[in-house]
């Protein structure tokens, strides 16, 4: 679809009203699951002086180019330059394959599970029109990169690297890997041909050797964060690489902008749910909180939303230096595979989960169940309905369930997949986010504890600078391990 018809389509008020993304927040109050642990409107209400100067901050930071994220619905250039690569480049290779961590990685990941067929690369690639393979390699364990590289032909191949520091060791290590394999198999004159890289289009060093040796590039803005970047080239270009409708997609996430940009506390669904997971984070001791999606395709968004939630807003300090170690504890589950598997728990167990289910309209799929053996009922009541109905009777029930038990939950409702809602959904969440990140008062764009980590493998494999780190851990290495059995 081209960028006119997107906007021409999103100014269709019928259309996206019914492509709306709902925040169902009835179970979180109190009068719906209790006084004990549910909120009380007064509590939000409290809340929304704060809200106010939140939403000032937000939109000063927007307007001072501090939050990035922000823009990049808006970043048309962005976008054509992904799809002009993106088109250029898929009749050139069969496959694909993303290397990147973290954030360089999950917003790819999660739009392509969503948004492709659920076996992409099993199907025919005529049932895939000019699209290849799709691979993320966001590990470095060497059994999981060799069985990739068994699958794949290296002349066919099209390598995407994203690392926005350039420096990520994990991402570096397998970018060195596979050059080393390019130039041995097809001689280095030929090697840009294979590889695109997703970098700070500020930092010097593997955008210097892109630049040197002539390989395709795509640039992340300096003010936008690795969990942040998923409406970026890092995002866009693995989806639109798989065929995804990267302006739908875009135009989703401008959508919800709007509907996020009122200061209006009880009308803004991003606020509200970040008002709402603070409140039952500091006020009810429900410090874990549960992303349940009811759809396999919404799986991998619950793994974004994990980092996401977690390096955003577990911090040691506020922004004037206080210790506080905040931060709930994000956790993914699958309805209805882990109702056979933590439901007993969130049920049962402590009272410290807030669950946020995904909840699906329309699966693409129902898939009817033929009725049969009438003369069993323990097994016939089950025909005339079908999967898609099943799914949805076992999200309502584990809904009830929990309320029954007086346990807080919340749902995200998608009338269906598609880009457009997606777009939706992930800004939602991007906005939700930094607006707890205002109410803890902490810095929701840095990762200390990560770079932390990062200094002392940077030490262990010898990068100079970092000497120290590499003796603290020599040191740490003589230690005596005392309670080994
Ligand atoms: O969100 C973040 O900032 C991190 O998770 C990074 O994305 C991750 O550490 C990878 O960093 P880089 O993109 O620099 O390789």
């Amino acid at each position: 679809m081209d960028k006119e018809v997107a906007v021409e389509r999103w100014r269709d008020s019928h259309w996206v009203n019914k492509m709306t993304v709902r925040l169902d927040f009835s179970h979180v109050m109190s009068d719906f699951v209790g006084e004990n642990r549910g909120i009380v409107q007064g509590e939000v209400d409290e809340l929304i002086p704060k809200a106010l100067a939140i939403a000032g901050s937000i939109e000063a930071k927007r307007e001072a180019g501090e939050w990035g994220f922000c823009q990049l619905p808006y970043d048309m250039e962005a976008a054509d330059r992904v799809l002009q690569m993106s088109s250029f480049l898929q009749g050139k290779c069969d496959d694909f394959v993303v290397l990147g961590i973290g954030g360089s990685a999950l917003g790819g990941i999660a739009l392509f599970r969503a948004l492709c067929h659920p076996l992409y690369n099993l199907l025919p690639r005529s049932n895939r029109g000019r699209t290849p393979r799709v691979f993320f390699l966001d590990n470095i364990d060497p059994g999981t990169f060799k069985s990739v590289l068994d699958l794949i032909h290296l002349e066919r191949t099209v390598f995407s690297v994203v690392t926005k520091s350039g420096s990520t060791a994990e991402t570096v290590s397998q970018f060195l890997v596979i050059r080393q394999m390019l130039m041995e198999r097809i001689g280095k004159e030929s090697v840009k041909e294979h590889f695109v890289v997703t970098t700070g289009s500020k930092q010097e060093r593997l955008r210097a050797l892109a630049e040197e040796e002539g390989y395709y590039l795509l640039s992340i803005p300096e003010n936008v964060g690795g969990r942040f970047s998923v409406l970026s080239p890092v995002g866009l270009f693995p989806a639109a690489m798989s065929g995804i409708d990267i302006l739908e997609l875009l135009a989703g996430a401008r959508y919800m902008d709007e509907r996020c940009r009122t200061n209006q506390l009880w009308q803004n669904p991003a606020y509200l749910g970040g008002a709402l997971h603070y409140l039952a984070d500091v006020r009810k001791g429900l410090n874990i909180v549960v992303m349940m999606p009811y759809s396999d395709a919404l799986i991998q968004v619950a793994y974004w939303f994990r980092q996401l939630w977690a390096e955003s807003l577990g911090k040691a300090k506020t922004t004037s230096g206080e210790v506080v170690n905040v931060g709930q504890t994000p956790v993914v589950a699958l309805g209805a595979t882990d109702q056979h598997s933590q439901l007993q728990l969130y049920l049962e167990g402590p009272f410290n989960k807030l669950i946020t289910f995904l909840l699906v309209g329309k699966s693409g799929e129902t898939m009817p169940i033929p009725p049969q053996l009438e003369q069993r009922e323990e097994l016939s009541y089950l025909g005339g309905h079908s999967l898609e109905e099943l799914m949805k009777v076992e999200a309502q029930a584990t809904q009830l369930a929990l309320l029954k038990a007086g346990r807080s939950n919340m749902s995200l409702i998608l009338p269906e997949i598609n880009p457009f809602t997606m777009g939706q959904l992930l800004f939602l969440l991007e906005v939700q986010t930094v607006f707890a990140s205002g109410l803890y008062d902490i810095n929701p764009m840095d990762q200390p504890g990560v770079e932390a980590s990062k200094h002392y493998i940077y030490g262990m494999m010898g990068r100079s600078g970092f000497e120290d780190k590499a003796r603290e851990v020599k040191e740490w290495q003589k230690e005596k391990r005392r309670y080994v059995i």
